[in-house]
């Protein structure tokens, strides 16, 4: 049997994220862990911060703390916030962990070994007064091109032509806004990416039937485009110091940067989940690991780091170190808000721990599943997010349970009844069940989350359209087994539709079985045929009927969210 591995692109280190992060990695990787785990695979999930590179350190100088305590602080609330969210990882570790500074020290000397590296001499900016050097874009001056007094060592926005901080009439720090900017040599270790292109091109096209279209053609147009050799060192404190083995001497005080460290956490975190657990057998996840499916998640502009960066690593690392290659990577398009980008720096849109705030966490996993920008960039709206829920979780499937739950309880005194078999109506609705869920499934294992959600939401549906045929409320004053078969299917509905819903909305899900009967941890597939399922309930077992599961969202709701977090206006 197949196990999975499941890794989620590294949330970065420096804040709270937003529903845009959370929809474009984490939560389709656990719905994907959880529904694996569902089908009795066994299911490793991993995730982490990112910790490293200039960001966090600009982060914390901004926090007033130093870089070790701000990151303990943020991983613990991320950690915090994904609990919340019900993000069920095996693991959520941290790229600074001792466990990935050895990793990534070993895999850089194995790379060295293997003549993939390379010390080159490079020109760095360096700033005087806040006595560093400056990555190219806190490196701020006037752009030669078009005389732009405001553009940023890495490109002008005005004339959008790509710079070098050497490039800059009139540098200055973009930290202090000093101009004692001097440009020093700097030795660096370079990856040789482009003697990889023809194995790199190979492993791609293999690729080629089953990454999506979007992941392919970004994986292929960085091919075409020419892949240049890459600079894995910076002159930076925080990071994972390269050690003195490599580079004869010429890399003192240097750190691997952070997109060299990070992907190689996915191992790293791995191996924090085993030290914390005990495991001794972790590397089987990933060394020489024919037996296991590795599936990523992540935005696109992720894709070319874990289509080009990472895969050469691992490459480089052959034949002496068999470590293993993704096999499918399932990337997406943006999420917006209101058309505009989500964004941190500026805090707009909406961030996890706000969104709690206001709902629980399944109101927006199912949202997010169910709208998942999969084909094209899709916007976040207070208006649709209200109408799928109001929809598809208040009125289909939380007025479902309700219904037949209450009617239970009120008519034959919370007992499952036994009375009346199941007639035509009953056969038929679950000839369209059985349909209806190897689709489900195979969109499941497709990891095609929008006709996922479509097939979810057909089948609540269909399980509404029979309760509203079976009319057990109308045949009880005059057929009473005919009344108590609908409100056996009914409960066994119920019971299904918490199996089936646990992948995407965990809580909600487990509330609902519960209704029925005790669930265990993880909610499994039914695997069953349809008419075994649904008549599962034995006659006499006692049932409950739960509160209201769903509530409305209302216009006031939606007035005030928006004021609060800004609408279409800003
Ligand atoms: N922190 C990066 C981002 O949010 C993702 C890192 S993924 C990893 O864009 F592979 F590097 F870990
Ligand atoms: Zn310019």
């Amino acid at each position: 049997m197949t196990r999975y591995l499941i890794t989620s692109a590294l949330p970065y280190i420096n804040g709270v994220k937003h529903l845009g992060n959370l929809a474009g990695s984490m939560l389709p990787a656990d719905v994907h862990a959880r529904f694996r785990r569902a089908q009795g695979h066994e299911t490793l999930a991993i995730c982490a911060t990112d910790e490293h590179g200039t960001p966090a350190e600009l982060a914390a100088l901004e926090a007033g703390q130093d870089v070790a305590t701000y990151c303990a602080e943020q991983h613990a609330i991320q950690k915090g916030l994904g609990d919340r969210f019900a993000l069920d990882w095996d693991y959520f570790g941290r790229s600074s962990s001792p466990q990935n500074r050895e990793l990534t020290q070993d895999f850089a000397r194995a790379l060295w070994r293997n003549g993939h590296l390379e010390v080159r001499a490079t020109k760095q900016a360096f700033s005087a007064t806040d006595r560093r050097f400056l990555p190219d874009r806190y490196v701020i001056g006037t752009c030669p091109h078009c005389g732009y007094d405001r553009a940023r060592g890495d490109q002008c926005e005005n004339c959008t032509r790509v710079l070098d901080p050497v490039d800059l009439i009139s540098p200055r720090s973009a930290l202090s806004g000093a101009a004692d900017i001097e440009i020093r040599d700097s030795a660096h270790l370079f990856l040789k990416q482009s003697e990889f292109v023809p194995q790199l091109r190979a492993w791609i096209e293999s690729h080629a039937g089953d990454w999506s279209g979007l992941v392919y053609s970004i994986a292929r147009k960085w091919l075409e485009e020419g892949l240049q050799d890459r600079g894995i060192t910076r002159d930076l404190e925080w990071g994972v110091p390269v050690p003195d083995d490599i580079g004869d001497g010429q890399l003192k005080g240097k750190v691997f940067y952070v997109w060299f460290d990070a992907p190689i956490e996915y191992i790293g975190a791995t191996k924090e989940w085993a030290d914390a657990r005990g495991i001794a057998d972790w590397r089987s996840w990933w060394y020489a690991a024919k037996d296991v499916c590795y599936l990523e998640f992540m935005a696109k502009d992720n894709v070319p780091f874990h289509t080009v960066g990472f895969p050469v690593t691992i490459m480089g690392l052959r034949p002496q170190h068999d470590w293993k290659l993704v096999d499918r990577i399932k990337g997406f398009n943006w999420l917006t808000y209101y058309g505009g980008k989500f964004s941190t720096s500026q805090r707009r849109g909406v961030f996890m721990a706000a969104a709690l705030e206001i709902l629980p966490a399944d109101y927006w996993r199912y949202y997010r599943i169910a709208n998942a920008p999969e084909g094209a960039d899709t916007s976040f709206t207070w208006e649709h997010f209200a109408a799928v829920v109001n929809k598809d979780l208040a009125d289909v499937l939380g007025n479902f349970a309700n219904r037949v739950t209450k009617f239970c309880v009120a008519r034959f005194d919370g007992l499952v009844p036994g009375e009346g078999a199941y007639e035509a109506e009953e056969r038929a609705l679950i000839a369209e069940l059985d349909q209806r869920i190897a689709q489900y499934t195979r969109h499941m294992e497709d990891i095609e989350l929008r006709k996922a959600m479509g097939e979810l939401r057909a089948i609540f549906v269909a399980g509404n359209e029979y309760l509203t045929r079976a009319a057990p409320w109308t045949h009880i004053k005059t057929d009473r087994a005919r009344a108590a078969a609908g409100v056996r299917m009914g409960l066994n509905l119920v019971h299904l539709f918490g199996h089936l819903a646990w992948p995407v909305i965990p809580a909600s899900a487990r509330v609902i079985h519960e209704a029925i009967m005790p669930a265990p941890e993880i909610i499994p597939w039914p695997d069953e045929a349809m008419a075994e399922f649904l008549d599962d309930l034995d006659p006499g077992q006692p049932i409950r009927a739960p509160d209201v599961l769903f509530a409305k969202i209302a216009d006031e709701q939606i007035a005030e969210w928006k004021a609060r977090f800004g609408g279409a206006e800003d």
